[in-house]
């Protein structure tokens, strides 16, 4: 079905009780609902917003557009967890009600400074002429949960340069100032993170660019800076870049680019690498905070924009990923599930084994499950793993060691779409052994290589029957793996 503009800007409230109902039954009789990762309960989520840990929780919200699984008029929904794993479900946490997001409360993130979390997001606006203006806007949230939006926006429209495409700000701390990044595009329709400075969270300042030496891409979306240990990860979505061989092959790329430590009194990159952080075919707009315990936690949207979804038609789109900590060795990004998904885990069942061609295990298959192999002693061209193996199904994932190669297949994974994007991916990889940790939803699954060293993530919908799981080695290979369950 074709949604017209009327019924994208149609907001919750203006729809019946009994519309809504057929909205959650059609949702609630989809057989790819996922069992643990966070999920609207009707319509669209794409990226997370305001992730951050303030009054011993941790607090996310999502893009939301609740009546259709397409983009529409965006609200931020919310949720709250103790432990990133088990969350509750606390309903809109902003509504596009004010004439400054008229067309959807937008993308932005989160900060803490005394009892308050601060929420600075865009809101998005049109006039009738269907022009853009953008908005960046404040509200707080107190310890009772009470959000509160500021009476005017912060910063209004764009600044000489730059067009409406100017969003989703990223708000840090720095030698007594806080700074603020935008996602922007110039008028010369190039990617740019634009950002501003102030004192007190309310007054803002432009200061310019940030100077980084990465060209590419027409707008950049979703910017975010955080330091690990000596080093400093800026992000963005750099909407436009062009595939390059194994790279950047989704509609959209989702990178960060390892640099020196900004200083923002003079914010200079010093590479221009920019790195995907996911090398699966579903990942977009990830966000970082830094929790109390230290750990920077990563969180991204298991979708894109611009890419038609399979639970379209179930009136429901979208997840989002498993958390991830992040930390650096030898100069590299690596992304490992959180720790506390270890508690979700239950029923495990190990083998040991050295394999020659494929492999079966007793208790090694289902949908729904966490998986953790390793391949040592690697004779030959090819180890990996074929996940919902079922009636003419199978997701591939193994390490082509001829190539020194990566490949996640999805080929015959099940319903296939977005298929002009290609069905393959790939990264260039060189180690010895081949670890694997690997969590299954019904419809997704996040692949995590040599301790996170990369990521594969990825929507699959396969048959509910397709369940088989199967280890290859040609020729040979030692194998130690273990399956658990996952229960919520
Ligand atoms: C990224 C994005 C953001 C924007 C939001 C709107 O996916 O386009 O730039 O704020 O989604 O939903």
């Amino acid at each position: 079905m074709e949604w017209t503009r009327e019924q994208r800007y149609r907001r919750l409230e203006d729809i019946t009780g009994k519309e809504y109902e057929d909205l959650m039954e059609s949702v609630n009789s989809c057989i790819y609902r996922q069992k643990y990762h966070i999920q609207p309960k009707t319509g669209l989520l794409n990226d997370p917003n305001g992730f951050s840990y303030y009054n011993g929780e941790y607090h996310i919200f999502y893009q939301w557009f609740p009546i259709g699984p397409v983009h529409g008029i965006k609200y931020w929904y919310h949720m709250v967890s103790k432990d990133l794993v088990h969350w509750i479900d606390k309903g809109i946490g902003l509504s596009p009600d004010t004439e400054y997001e008229s067309h959807g409360v937008f993308s932005g993130s989160g900060f803490v400074k005394d009892d308050l979390l601060y929420l600075f997001y865009t809101g998005n606006t049109r006039d009738k002429d269907w022009i853009r203006k953008p908005y960046q806007c404040l509200a707080t949230m107190d310890k009772d949960g009470n959000i509160n939006k500021y009476n005017k926006p912060l910063i209004i429209d764009s600044p000489e340069g730059y067009t409406d495409n100017f969003r989703d700000p990223n708000v840090f701390e720095q030698n007594g100032y806080y700074y603020c990044l935008i996602g922007a595009e110039n008028t010369n329709n190039e990617g740019r993170i634009v950002y501003y400075r102030s004192k007190d969270l309310f007054d803002w300042q432009l200061m310019g660019e940030v100077n980084i030496p990465y060209k590419g891409g027409f707008m950049w979306e979703c910017p975010d800076y955080f330091e690990i240990d000596d080093k400093g990860i800026i992000m963005f979505c750099s909407q436009g870049q062009e595939k390059s061989g194994n790279e950047y092959n989704n509609i959209f790329p989702s990178g960060y680019i390892l640099t020196d430590k900004i200083d923002f009194s003079n914010p200079v990159v010093t590479s221009d690498i920019y790195n995907e952080f996911d090398r699966g075919f579903d990942f977009y707009a990830p966000q970082t905070m830094k929790d109390n315990k230290g750990r920077r936690i990563l969180i991204g949207w298991l979708g894109l924009p611009g890419v038609e979804c399979v639970t379209e038609k179930n009136n429901w789109a979208h997840c989002l990923t498993l958390p991830r900590e992040l930390t650096i060795k030898n100069n590299r990004l690596y992304q490992r599930p959180i720790s506390e998904l270890d508690n979700i885990k239950c029923n495990p069942i190990t083998i040991s084994d050295t394999i020659k061609g494929n492999a079966r295990f007793d208790g090694f298959e289902g949908d729904i499950y966490y998986l953790n192999c390793k391949f040592t002693d690697i004779i030959g061209d090819k180890v990996g793993i074929k996940l919902r193996v079922g009636d003419n199904e199978e997701t591939l994932f193994y390490y082509d060691i001829l190539n020194s190669e990566l490949v996640f297949d999805r080929s015959n994974s099940g319903i296939q779409y977005a298929v002009e994007y290609g069905s393959v991916r790939k990264c260039s990889f060189n180690e010895k052994d081949l670890q694997l940790e690997i969590f299954m939803d019904s419809s997704s699954v996040e692949i995590f290589v040599n301790d996170g060293l990369e990521v594969f993530t990825s929507r699959i919908y396969a048959k509910k029957e397709s369940c088989g799981i199967e280890f290859f080695a040609e020729n040979s290979a030692n194998i130690e793996a273990t399956i658990c369950d996952i229960r919520l």
